[in-house]
């Protein structure tokens, strides 16, 4: 495998409305993520992906952005960015954007001049159909549920929009919008970012014809991935894009990829694949239900350890994943994997430890490096995310009562890792000397980076040395290109796996059950390379691991 200059670094994923507010209008912006480049510097971080900071009307959040070559106000001026990319830039860092161009807002200027006239120019550059029979085109359900066709009104025309109505899909089939793409791409990599994480980029490949299926749920609508799981063809498209843009610049890109179909997975992350990685989402879809958050399922270990080595083998001989535990779609990680026991400091540490020496890149999400957990809403009016209205929605019509719906929202809810950064214990959690534009969990007066950093044994002091070893000069090679070998298979609640490379190993060991457990092997004459906890039990034959307790052995 050809060395890439990103294979041997540590991301985290920034969340800029929830990060830092500088300027108290309760949002995050570009000045105070500015002011966290040292801690993210101190804590192994070398990339930083920035959700959609681009001008938008945060219908989705920024994932619908309506001038792709402005930042919008509430986070600061380009001028700021620029500034961002100077500073970084300084701590041999790399700013990465997240690029969504499967769609645009319905405020973006193309959208805005088609509306006036689906059948003109810029009609073309969205899908409009006509109706048929007073219905819409086809009978797809939105991912944000409803109909994924709006009615432009006064006419007979639908457009289409896989996510809300106010995010309209661009046109891939027209080479003017694949123009317009790659030169605005070109134009972020020309001023110095290092690349893109690219958002829900395997929906751009259409069926034109758009053709109804089989009703999947009581709404007589059947989900857009039907569609999409019907087309070939997305890989000339990504190609295309690869060789217009990223290539060119090296850069780094990373995708968020959900519907990719078997056999695939060299196609996309392979030595010349259309992207340079892939998030894992094997252990999020875990937890799918058929019809929504409702009937989402908990997660078993045996589940989360066997899809985990799946994609550690699949990918082996391939490329590189990106392995996370949550982002700002998801929960937090450590109420969705951790059992109910487990939920307390050396529980979040034994997490991160499995997670983040896995081979491929460790991303963190802003707050895990801390332990920052799911936040109770008391009503759905506590929520902001579109997706977590959409859901409690069909939890309600599926006959669940406000308390089991917002119950479902609780354990399933973006907005779980949407809450503001826990900085300290001052108001707010020193988010915002403002109103925070969302709910920040009561528990930030326990769970905060003051407090945290001070404190040698803290789960944010634990994350610095899981990464601090990933990168140490012994331990680099085997930790970034080493196998992942499955250790322990038979015993239940035992997460265990080597790297291994050439004559190297290194051998991580997690205990997930209630119960010390014994494992049998020479690890006596191993040196540790990193604890969560202050003892270990070792005889020559084999090593007793306390509940929660995670244990990672070197080289004898
Ligand atoms: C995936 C993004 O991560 C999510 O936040 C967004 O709602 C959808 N794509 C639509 O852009």
């Amino acid at each position: 495998m050809n060395k890439k200059w990103w294979h041997d670094k540590a991301a985290y994923q920034i969340y800029p409305k929830s990060f830092l507010d500088t300027n108290g209008d309760g949002i995050g912006d570009l000045k105070g993520i500015i002011s966290k480049l040292d801690y993210l510097k101190d804590l192994g971080i070398d990339i930083i992906w920035l959700s959609p900071i681009y001008q938008s009307p945060f219908v989705d959040q920024g994932y619908d952005i309506s001038d792709y070559y402005k930042i919008d106000e509430k986070f600061g001026t380009m001028d700021d960015f620029d500034t961002l990319l100077d500073e970084a830039k300084k701590r041999d860092m790399h700013i990465v954007m997240d690029l969504v161009i499967n769609h645009c807002s319905d405020k973006h200027e193309w959208f805005q001049k088609a509306l006036q006239d689906p059948e003109g120019e810029y009609g073309d550059y969205f899908y409009f159909r006509k109706g048929k029979n007073g219905n819409p085109p086809s009978n797809y359900r939105a991912y944000f549920g409803g109909s994924a066709w709006e009615k432009v009104e006064g006419t007979d025309y639908y457009y289409l929009h896989m996510f809300a109505k106010q995010q309209p899909d661009l046109n891939w089939n027209n080479p003017k919008v694949l123009k317009e793409l790659y030169t605005m791409i070109n134009w972020w990599l020309n001023k110095g970012v290092s690349g893109f994480r690219i958002d829900a980029i395997i929906n751009i490949k259409k069926d034109p014809e758009f053709k109804s299926f089989e009703p999947d749920g009581p709404d007589g609508l059947t989900s857009v991935c039907r569609m999409v799981d019907s087309v070939d063809g997305v890989g000339e498209l990504l190609e295309d894009l690869k060789k217009n843009t990223f290539e060119k610049y090296d850069a780094f890109t990373v995708a968020e990829v959900f519907n990719m179909k078997k056999d695939e997975l060299i196609e996309f992350v392979g030595e010349n694949g259309h992207f340079s990685t892939m998030f894992d989402f094997s252990t999020h879809q875990l937890s799918f239900g058929e019809h929504g958050w409702y009937d989402s399922k908990p997660i078993q270990f045996e589940d989360f350890r066997r899809v985990i080595f799946h994609s550690q083998t699949e990918c082996l001989d391939i490329g590189f994943l990106a392995n996370i535990i949550e982002n700002h779609d998801e929960p937090r990680g450590v109420n969705r994997y951790l059992p109910k026991h487990a939920r307390n400091e050396a529980g979040f540490k034994m997490l991160g430890t499995v997670s983040v020496l896995l081979r491929g890149l460790p991303f963190l999400y802003q707050g895990q490096e801390i332990g920052m957990q799911n936040c109770r809403m008391n009503s759905i009016d506590e929520y902001d995310d579109i997706n977590t209205k959409g859901e409690y929605k069909m939890a309600l019509e599926a006959g669940l009562s406000d308390r089991e719906a917002l119950e479902a929202c609780y354990e399933n809810s973006r907005d779980n890792a949407r809450t503001p950064m826990q900085w300290d214990d001052s108001a707010n959690a020193g988010f915002s000397s403002g109103t925070p534009w969302l709910k920040v969990n009561p528990n930030y007066k326990d769970i905060n980076v003051k407090e945290q950093s001070g404190r040698p044994d803290s789960v944010l002091n634990y994350y610095k040395k899981l990464l601090a070893l990933r990168k140490n000069d012994s331990y680099r090679e085997v930790l970034t290109y080493g196998a992942c070998i499955p250790m322990y298979l038979d015993e239940d609640n035992i997460f265990a796996y080597a790297r291994e490379k050439d004559n190297h190993k290194v051998i991580v060991l997690a205990n997930f059950s209630d119960k010390p457990r014994v494992l049998n092997g020479d690890f006596a004459n191993r040196p540790i390379l990193l604890n969560n906890m202050e003892n270990i039990t070792l005889s020559p034959s084999s090593v007793t691991l306390m509940p929660c307790q995670a244990v990672v052995f070197g080289e004898i």
